[in-house]
């Protein structure tokens, strides 16, 4: 093949590629924040599997978005990961930037967050026990999330 040929096929293969490339990102733009289905906390104490569908679905325990992710009140739309707010600092102090999105600074000075660690135990332990779901004991019970 001559360099003529190879720069023209060049030529038409990237046009081709920015065709697909194109259409592609038109027909499925980046949603933001979507709902993840299932999430794997893969933490000291062992995996932990979280399934929204289950969580949420009409055939699952039909929880609503708020149950959860309870800031700003009724906003589904705004749901964002529990960490993205609760961080794992000593001082229990906010996410600054994520706090930003929607507040001036001087709204959130001298607040203190829960840890996102302690966040999540004590949302997701609290509501399994007014539901009465798993087992009863403390020590089992931590099995019953995380698989060591
Ligand atoms: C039983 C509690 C619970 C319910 C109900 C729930 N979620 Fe979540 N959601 C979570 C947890 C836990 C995470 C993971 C947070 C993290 O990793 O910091 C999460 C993560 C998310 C994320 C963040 C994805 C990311 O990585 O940025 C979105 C968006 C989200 N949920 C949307 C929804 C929507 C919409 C609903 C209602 C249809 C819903 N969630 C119901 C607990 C829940
Ligand atoms: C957009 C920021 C934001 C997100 C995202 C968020 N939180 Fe919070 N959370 C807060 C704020 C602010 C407070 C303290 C004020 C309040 O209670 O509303 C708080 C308080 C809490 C508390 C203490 C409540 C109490 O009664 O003492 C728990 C537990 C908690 N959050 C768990 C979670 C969990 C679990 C998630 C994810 C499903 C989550 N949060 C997502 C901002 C957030
Ligand atoms: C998506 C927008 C949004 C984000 C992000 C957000 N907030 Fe808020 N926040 C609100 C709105 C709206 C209100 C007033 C209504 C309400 O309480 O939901 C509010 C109220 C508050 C209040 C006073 C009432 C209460 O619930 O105690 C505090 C304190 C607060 N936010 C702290 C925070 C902190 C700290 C963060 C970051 C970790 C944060 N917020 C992130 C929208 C947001
Ligand atoms: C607002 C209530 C509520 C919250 C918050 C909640 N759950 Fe649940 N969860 C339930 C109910 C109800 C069941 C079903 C209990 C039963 O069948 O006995 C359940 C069941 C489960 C199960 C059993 C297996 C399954 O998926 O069906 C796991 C594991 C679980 N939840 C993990 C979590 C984790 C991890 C969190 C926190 C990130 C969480 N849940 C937060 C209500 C909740
Ligand atoms: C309802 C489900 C649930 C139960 C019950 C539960 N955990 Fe967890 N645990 C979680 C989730 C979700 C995380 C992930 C939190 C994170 O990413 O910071 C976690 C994280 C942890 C971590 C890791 C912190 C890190 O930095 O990796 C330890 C340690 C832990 N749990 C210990 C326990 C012990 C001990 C018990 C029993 C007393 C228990 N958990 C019961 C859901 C649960």
């Amino acid at each position: 093949m001559s360099s003529n040929k190879e720069l023209r096929l060049a030529l038409y293969m990237a046009a081709v590629l920015f065709v697909v490339g194109t259409v592609c990102y038109a027909a499925f733009p980046a949603k933001k924040h979507e709902q993840p289905v299932r999430i794997m906390f893969k933490t000291l104490a062992g995996k932990v599997l979280f399934d929204h569908k289950a969580h949420t679905s009409e055939k699952g325990y039909a929880l609503s978005c708020q149950d959860c992710h309870h800031h700003p009140e009724g906003d589904d739309a705004s749901a964002s990961a529990c960490g993205e707010c609760h961080i794992n600092s000593e001082d229990k102090a906010p996410a600054p930037e994520k706090c930003l999105e929607c507040h001036d600074s001087g709204d959130f000075e001298g607040v203190a967050l829960t840890k996102k660690t302690d966040a999540f135990h004590q949302q997701c332990d609290n509501c399994h026990e007014k539901a009465d779901a798993g087992p009863r004991e403390k020590e089992k019970r931590c099995n019953w999330c995380h698989n060591m």
